[in-house]
């Protein structure tokens, strides 16, 4: 598929991971694919899908699939998420607080399975006087 934007190379290689990963999701349920891209501030990529279960709330978004692989790999430090779904969704309050924990300031595109950009703001803005690690002191 042919990305029509944006010019950035690194951008639109974060988008088009986001995709592939959306091509990879599991929603015998919903039937609505999220892709995500995480990135570290050393430059690795982390992708995540959605992961559904007949047990609907074991479900696992595909930001908070991205973040696990991430961590779990040793990656505490990010600084991009790029979110791909058909409409240009935002990413769900329960992924928000989980990425808070690392990233408050995290970069997020929110794109959609065309490459589109719909939105492109920090995670604090999406997540105002987010509860983090600092509020246990
Ligand atoms: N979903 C995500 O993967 N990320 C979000 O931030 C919003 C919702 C998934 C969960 C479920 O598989 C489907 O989208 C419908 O809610």
């Amino acid at each position: 598929m042919t990305i029509p934007e944006p010019a950035d190379p690194a951008l639109r290689s974060m988008i088009e991971q986001a995709i592939a990963a959306a091509g990879r999701a599991y929603i015998p349920y919903s039937h609505y694919p999220v892709g995500a891209a995480l990135r570290t501030t050393s430059g690795a990529v982390f992708t995540g899908c959605n992961v559904e279960n007949a047990a609907f709330p074991a479900t696992i978004c595909a930001e908070r699939t991205a973040l696990v692989k991430a961590v779990s790999e040793g990656q505490r430090d990010f600084d991009l998420l790029v979110v791909a779904t058909r409409n240009g969704g935002s990413p769900c309050g329960m992924c928000r607080q989980m990425l808070y924990e690392f990233a408050p300031a995290l970069r997020v595109v929110i794109a959609d399975l065309n490459g589109r950009i719909h939105a492109e703001l920090r995670l604090s803005e999406l997540l105002p006087r987010g509860f983090g690690p600092h509020g246990l002191e």
